[in-house]
C-alpha cells in the first residue's frame, strides 16, 4: 500500500514565536495522528534546524524544506543546498511549487536539477505540478501536467523515482478558496498514475503517493481524500492553524 501523507506548507508565514507555538501545538497531538498517515510540516528555512531537532526519533512526523538550490555549494548568495538540509536531518523538500514557478521563474529544466540534487543526498522531493486556469479552460490541463512531470521526473531510474512524492496543485485552486471538485482531482490523479505506469510500470505507479493541494480544508478534505488516487494533501492556508491542520490529518486517516 502506498503511503498517505498530509504536508503543511507554511510558505512565508509566522514570526519565530508564532512558528514555535504552532509547531508545539502540532507536536502535542502527535500521539493522536492516525498511524497510517505520514505528517510533514514545512516551515520557512530559518526554523528548520530547531524543528528538526525537536522532532523525536521514530515519530510519525517529518520536517520539509520549501525549496533548495540545484547547486551543491559555492558562490550562490542566499541559496541553501540539499546537502545542508540533509545535515540538519531534513528528509523532504517541496520542489516546483507553483509560486516558485510563477514568481521566481523556475522552469521544468531547473526543477529537474533540483530533483536530482535532493535525491542524490537522500532527501525525498515533494514535486508540485498543476495547470493554470487558462490551461484548464482551454483543455490543456493534462498536457501541461504531463509536460511538467516528463521534463522534471521521467529521466529518473525506477529506484530513484520511488522516492518521489507528487503533489497535484491546480494553480487556480491555490489560496483562492476555490478547490478542485473530487471528480477533477480524481481524474487528474488517475491520469498522472497512468502516465507513470506507461513510463515505468504498474507496480511503480501503484506505490507513488500523489497528494492534492489547493484550498484543501477540514470541510472539503473528506470528499477529496475519499478519491481512489488521492493519497493525502499538501495544505497551505489551513496548515497555519493547528486545529484545522489536525482535522485534515485525521480525515486522511479515515480513507
Ligand atoms: P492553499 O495552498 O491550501 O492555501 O491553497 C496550497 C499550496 O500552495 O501548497
Amino acid at each position: 500500500m502506498r503511503q498517505k501523507i498530509v504536508a503543511g506548507n507554511w510558505k512565508m508565514n509566522k514570526s519565530y514565536y508564532e512558528a514555535v507555538s504552532l509547531f508545539s501545538h502540532i507536536l502535542e497531538f502527535e500521539d493522536e495522528f492516525p498511524s497510517n498517515v505520514k505528517v510533514i510540516v514545512s516551515p520557512p528555512y530559518i526554523y528548520l534546524n530547531e524543528f528538526s531537532a525537536k522532532q523525536k526519533e521514530g515519530r510519525n512526523i517529518s520536517i520539509a524544506a520549501q525549496n533548495c538550490s540545484h547547486e551543491q555549494s559555492g558562490a550562490f548568495t542566499g541559496e541553501v543546498s540539499a546537502e545542508m538540509l540533509k545535515s540538519i536531518g531534513i528528509n523532504y523538500c517541496i520542489i516546483g511549487h507553483s509560486e516558485r514557478r510563477a514568481l521566481f521563474g523556475e522552469s521544468n529544466q531547473l526543477l529537474k536539477k533540483k530533483i536530482d540534487a535532493t535525491l542524490k543526498i537522500g532527501i525525498r522531493p515533494i514535486f508540485c505540478c498543476g495547470e493554470s486556469l487558462d490551461e484548464r479552460n482551454t483543455g490543456l490541463h493534462f498536457k501541461t501536467v504531463l509536460k511538467q512531470i516528463e521534463e522534471a521526473l521521467f529521466h529518473l531510474n525506477e529506484e530513484a523515482f520511488l522516492n518521489v512524492v507528487i503533489a497535484y496543485e491546480p494553480v487556480w485552486a491555490i489560496g483562492t478558496g476555490v478547490t478542485a471538485t473530487p471528480e477533477q482531482a480524481q481524474e487528474m490523479h488517475a491520469f498522472i498514475r497512468k502516465e507513470i505506469e506507461n513510463k515505468f510500470n504498474k507496480n511503480i505507479a501503484s506505490q507513488i503517493s500523489i497528494l492534492y493541494g489547493g484550498s484543501c480544508n477540514p470541510e472539503n478534505a473528506k470528499d477529496i481524500f475519499a478519491c481512489a488516487d488521492v493519497d493525502g494533501g499538501l495544505i497551505g492556508g489551513a496548515s497555519l492553524k493547528s486545529n484545522s491542520f489536525l482535522k485534515i490529518i485525521k480525515e486522511a486517516g479515515n480513507h
